[in-house]
């Protein structure tokens, strides 16, 4: 792999974000509606935006100053004077009204009218969510943290969060959220979204309070396979134990197994390269304990 190494120093603003923002994504968005001092309503998307601690409950979104004469945008100046902001999240259903409220209208205009979103009552604070999105988090903003004082400076919107609205229809369990069904979108880099639904959702279970193995366990042969890659490699070193003798003499004696460790034909290259073909065929359906037992009863 060869790569190029960049000096951010040495780039120009327009160039580090561009590449900054194309490399660390997706970017989950919130749709963040605040007030200012009279009332009037904001709403406008970040996707500096994260979860950072649950106990407490604390989301943080990145407000930056504009690259024209280095401003503070809106929804900043708002929560500065009313520290309260509701923070929706963004479903594909609504990519494009989410898009429309990014518009750098000036301060009083109200983006839920201008992109033809309602706006939903919060319980315990000022500013209103957004109706058609599937979660609302009413959040009290604690802190505000400035990362510069030049165009594309951060400022760090730190807020707590009071209330969380699901619409139901998405909800899984008594507090638990099903994933399938939010449909959420997030920000690349330049003008891409991507879209976490369908095929695009995968699970891997968590690797519990049991250590793995981990892939150095392994014997340098099927570590250096050319036909296992770093995934296969992964699930096999996420294992609990190594094979037992017994569980390599059974698997030895599988149909399918047995003839190709006793074909007098083949090679022991070849041999080596139909055992890990085999293993990684059973590790793609989930049969990773036993293609290990195979692997080893050959290499190891
Ligand atoms: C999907 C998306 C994500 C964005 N994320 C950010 C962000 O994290 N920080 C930022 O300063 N601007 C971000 N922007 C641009 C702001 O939404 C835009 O500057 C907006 O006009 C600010 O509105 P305000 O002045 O009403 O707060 C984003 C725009 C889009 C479309």
């Amino acid at each position: 792999m060869e790569r190029i190494s960049y000096d951010l120093n040495k780039l120009t603003g327009r160039e580090r974000h561009g590449l900054l923002l194309s490399v660390v994504g997706p970017r989950p968005i919130a749709w963040a509606s605040t007030v200012d001092a009279q009332g009037r309503v904001n709403l406008s998307p970040y996707s500096f935006f994260n979860a950072f601690s649950t106990s407490p409950p604390i989301v943080i979104f990145s407000s930056g100053r504009r690259a024209r004469e280095a401003g503070i945008k809106n929804t900043h100046e708002n929560v500065l004077e009313v520290p309260e902001v509701a923070i929706s999240v963004v479903s594909h259903e609504v990519v494009q009204q989410m898009s429309l409220t990014s518009n750098e209208y000036d301060r009083g205009i109200n983006e839920f009218e201008k992109a033809g979103l309602t706006m939903m009552k919060s319980k315990r604070i000022t500013p209103p969510g957004v109706a058609e999105s599937p979660v609302v988090m009413e959040c009290a903003v604690t802190q505000v943290i400035p990362l510069g004082r030049e165009g594309g400076a951060g400022n760090l919107i730190i807020s707590e969060v009071l209330l969380v609205h699901v619409d139901q229809r998405v909800l899984a369990g008594k507090s638990s959220v099903d994933t399938t069904k939010l449909d959420l979108i997030g920000r690349m880099g330049g003008n891409w979204y991507t879209r976490a639904f369908g095929d695009a959702l995968f699970e891997i279970p968590k690797p519990g309070s049991e250590l793995s193995i981990g892939v150095d366990s392994l014997p340098k042969a099927i570590r250096e396979s050319d036909i296992l890659s770093g995934n296969d490699l992964g699930k096999l070193g996420s294992l609990k134990s190594l094979p037992s003798q017994e569980e390599k003499s059974a698997i030895r004696q599988r149909e399918g197994v047995k003839e190709v460790l006793q074909a007098v034909k083949l090679t022991d290259a070849e041999r080596a390269c139909q055992v890990e073909k085999l293993a990684k065929e059973w590790i793609s359906k989930r049969l990773e304990q036993e293609a290990l037992a195979l692997l080893m009863s050959f290499h190891g």
